[in-house]
């Protein structure tokens, strides 16, 4: 907690040495939500694009096949999590995005039998509370800004558009910018110095998770 006094002219902070407990009329950290969450994750993204193959010149079609499989594997249970949470009303019908991968995987060639038989990861951030909700969400909405970027170049490099295998990286179209902001203004509303921790917490440990799941999918470069 910061606290002032008055000197001879001027109001000077001091800053108290002992720790306290988060009460509710804390002062907000300077920092809203949003800051902290691009300032806590801003290392893991910068990492797992260097490693995620999607960019790079090397990339060819068997590889991207399996990042979308290791992706489905990822998203179909985080997404199960998710419903779990908010049912009975469950996901945003606009946020829906296990059909775009079961699209993709048989574009790709991949049978039912197949796609039923993906591997799913079991080790995900936990959904048990809004703040972790909210955490997740930021990661893998805001993969969809990316997803932009990324559509483009698989079409360039592979040929793969939107009905040959590369719907998942366009999943919300022409809506991407305003389910992006739909989303900040969630987290915005939610903003609370008291539970801003818990939301930070869940997006790295989201993007740690999703990182070591591709790692062990094997569809991730050497560090
Ligand atoms: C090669 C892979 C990737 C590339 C090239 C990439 C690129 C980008 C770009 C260009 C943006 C900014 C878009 C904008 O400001 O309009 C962005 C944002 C973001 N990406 Fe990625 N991305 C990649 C992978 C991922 C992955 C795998 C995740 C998480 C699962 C992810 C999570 C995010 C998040 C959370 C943001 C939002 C940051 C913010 O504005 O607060 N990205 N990405």
């Amino acid at each position: 907690m910061l606290r002032r006094v008055r000197s001879d002219r001027t109001l000077l902070p001091l800053v108290e040495i002992t720790p306290e407990l988060p009460c509710a009329d804390a002062p907000a950290p300077l920092a809203t939500v949003l800051q902290q969450l691009r300032t806590a994750t801003a290392a893991l993204h910068r990492a797992l694009e260097a490693r995620l193959p999607l960019t790079h010149s090397r990339l060819d079609l068997d590889t991207y096949k399996r990042i979308i499989e290791a992706y489905y594997g990822f998203h179909l249970p985080l997404q199960q999590s998710m419903e779990r949470f908010l049912a009975p009303q469950g996901i945003d019908p606009a946020r829906q995005k296990i059909p775009a991968l079961i699209k993709d995987l048989r574009a790709l060639g991949l049978t039912e039998l197949q796609i039923q038989a993906l591997p799913l990861c079991a080790e995900l951030p936990a959904i048990g509370s809004v703040a972790q909700l909210l955490g997740v969400m930021y990661v893998m909405e805001g993969a969809t800004l990316g997803g932009q970027v990324l559509r483009r170049i698989i079409a360039d490099k592979l040929g793969v558009d939107a009905d040959s295998g590369g719907e998942f990286l366009d999943v919300y179209g022409r809506d991407t910018g305003r389910l992006w902001k739909a989303f900040l203004k969630q987290l915005a509303e939610f903003d609370d110095p008291l539970y801003n921790t818990e939301v930070v917490q869940s997006a790295r440990l989201t993007f740690k998770s999703f990182q070591t799941w591709l790692e062990r999918a094997g569809v991730l470069n050497n560090a």
